[in-house]
């Protein structure tokens, strides 16, 4: 039997569904239930009947997947898969912000820990920052910890005054304008596609900004047969499975999550038999943080 065939009896047997976001590796993806962006995983999330789910991501994607779902068993197949951004906001500082604005809203980019949203009022994703934003009664937002989605969303919502953190992504923060314009004279007839965790000045120019489901909807729907990708090339296989014809570049050599890239099948395979790295959450801590997770379900309708 293959890994993916041992993959799928150890499935039926344990009664578990595999969840798995666009950058992990390809045969990952193949093996997985559900892929898609962190908005769609977590929406999903909430909706399986399930005993466990195995998470195929980074640690804020299985966190936010057991605050949603108490009652069910949640695995990394590695836990040491984290995202660097999750971490570039302490508590000190949004008790600050909020000391000096009384009426500030704390918008928490899911790509945050457990503690974080603790101290948060609404969670956001790259898919629904911009409405969510727009909706809330708030005139300050502090948006964290990412600088560049924080900048995005203000830049969409002129009527908040929108307060960043200095954090970032390091995959989407490298790319550079200059690397994108280089490209688009390689390629002239390509469609730059970002992310809104790149830089400022990528997004500038960029013909389309969204987030990972957003960029392989946006290239599929297009008549265009060429697309210059600004982030994870994870969505490549997403994106040449779905377009079989069309052509897609990365921008720099470094558009790999390493964090997602720990995710392989022999772990997800080992998971399954072995049922470790249970992801667990504080009471307390779950309960604190399920109410800005929860108002971004609600908000995001
Ligand atoms: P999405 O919200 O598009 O899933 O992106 C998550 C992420 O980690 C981007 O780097
Ligand atoms: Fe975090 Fe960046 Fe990896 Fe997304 S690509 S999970 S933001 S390190």
């Amino acid at each position: 039997m293959t890994i993916a065939e041992q993959i799928e009896q150890l499935k039926k047997e344990k009664d578990a569904v595999i969840l798995a976001h666009y950058y992990v590796p390809a045969d990952v993806q193949e093996v997985a239930d559900y892929i898609g962006d962190s908005f769609y995983l977590s929406k999903v999330a909430t909706t399986l009947k399930n005993k466990s789910i195995v998470f195929a991501g980074v640690e804020f994607m299985g966190e936010s997947a057991k605050i949603l779902n108490p009652e069910k068993r949640v695995f990394m197949p590695d836990p040491s898969a984290d995202c660097p951004m999750a971490h570039m906001i302490e508590p000190e500082e949004i008790e600050r912000v909020r000391g000096e604005y009384p009426d500030v809203a704390v918008v928490c980019y899911i790509n945050s820990t457990a503690e974080t949203k603790t101290y948060s009022d609404v969670c956001v994703t790259s898919a629904n920052a911009v409405k969510i934003v727009k909706n809330l009664p708030n005139k300050n937002i502090f948006f964290v910890p990412d600088q560049h989605l924080g900048s995005f969303v203000a830049e969409q919502v002129l009527e908040k005054n929108v307060i960043l953190n200095p954090g970032y992504c390091p995959r989407h923060h490298q790319i550079k304008k200059e690397q994108v314009l280089e490209a688009k004279k390689k390629y002239p007839n390509a469609l730059v596609l970002s992310h809104p965790e790149c830089p400022k000045e990528v997004l500038e120019v960029s013909d389309y900004i969204g987030s990972t489901s957003g960029i392989i909807n946006y290239a599929t729907e297009s008549n265009a047969q060429e697309f210059i990708i600004g982030t994870v090339v994870g969505v490549f296989h997403e994106l040449k499975k779905r377009n079989p014809n069309k052509t897609f570049h990365a921008i720099t050599s470094g558009q790999v999550c390493v964090n997602m890239e720990k995710v392989t099948l022999e772990k997800v395979k080992n998971v399954l038999e072995t049922e470790c790295n249970e992801v667990f959450v504080d009471d307390e801590v779950r309960r604190k943080a399920l109410v800005p997770l929860t108002r971004m379900l609600e908000l995001s309708k």
